[in-house]
């Protein structure tokens, strides 16, 4: 099975659906808050975020809040009704753009003090991750970072993993619709293709990124092996 039906469905039930999930929601958690630490240690000022595979622009709206508002937010989906929801988010920005393209086409300028790929990585195929990691360069201005969101596993391991997610979901999160949902993610083959983390961690380096920080999200007890799960990694470029 290929198709994740929600993305163009019901994509109004996406945000519920990952918040009930303890992999996306603490990953977001920790996303925000390694991108604050970030913002407060270098003491700066009218941040711009530049959040690539937006969808509905969770991240950076919950980020804008939390930092008190940002200077600019540039969204990019290529999902228009992902797009839209993003637009009526109310971030607090100065000026919010959006694009609703392909990743790898969009235009963005070197401006990003901190830049977002939030479970982004994962849905450019493997032949196109590299082109993907030089288009998160292109947006980061110098001195900023890049905040990475992912499920780092071997494909052997996909279906495991999903099945012990949704085993980790209470009953009373689980939702109708949500195990369709986790089980189209798990067995897609045209928008999901998950890499082992030592894949990502050679690309991210070959990309000229430098890791800074790193948190392993979920799962906690090693049952799928030391370096395969949700992790959050904080960036910093190495090319400027
Ligand atoms: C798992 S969702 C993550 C959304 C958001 N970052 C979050 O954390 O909730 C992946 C998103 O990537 C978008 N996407 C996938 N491939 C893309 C591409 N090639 N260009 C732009 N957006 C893409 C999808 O439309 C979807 O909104």
């Amino acid at each position: 099975m290929s198709l994740i039906k929600l993305y163009v469905e019901n994509p109004d039930k996406y945000t519920a659906y990952q918040m009930a999930r303890p992999d996306y929601s603490k990953a977001v958690d920790n996303v925000l808050e390694f991108a604050k630490d970030f913002v407060d240690s270098q003491e700066r000022k009218n941040v711009v975020v530049t959040d690539f595979c937006c969808g509905p622009g969770e991240t950076s709206r919950r980020f804008a809040d939390k930092i008190g508002g940002l200077h600019r937010a540039i969204l990019i989906d290529k999902n228009p009704r992902f797009l839209n929801m993003a637009k009526n988010a109310r971030i607090k920005a100065s000026s919010v753009l959006t694009f609703c393209e392909d990743t790898l086409k969009v235009a963005v300028k070197k401006e990003a003090d901190i830049v977002f790929a939030i479970f982004a990585y994962h849905h450019l195929s493997d032949d196109k991750k590299a082109s993907f990691i030089h288009k998160l360069q292109g947006a980061i201005k110098e001195n900023g970072i890049l905040v990475v969101a992912e499920i780092y596993l071997p494909k052997a391991e996909i279906a495991k993993y999903y099945t012990y997610l949704y085993n980790s979901i209470s009953e009373s999160d689980k939702s109708s619709g949500l195990k369709e949902f986790l089980d189209e993610t798990a067995q897609s083959s045209t928008e999901e293709f998950k890499v082992t983390k030592d894949f990502a961690d050679r690309q991210f380096l070959a990309g000229h990124f430098k890791m800074v920080r790193e948190e392993k999200i979920w799962p906690l007890d090693n049952s799928l092996g030391n370096d395969a799960g949700t992790y959050v990694q904080v960036f910093v470029s190495t090319k400027i």
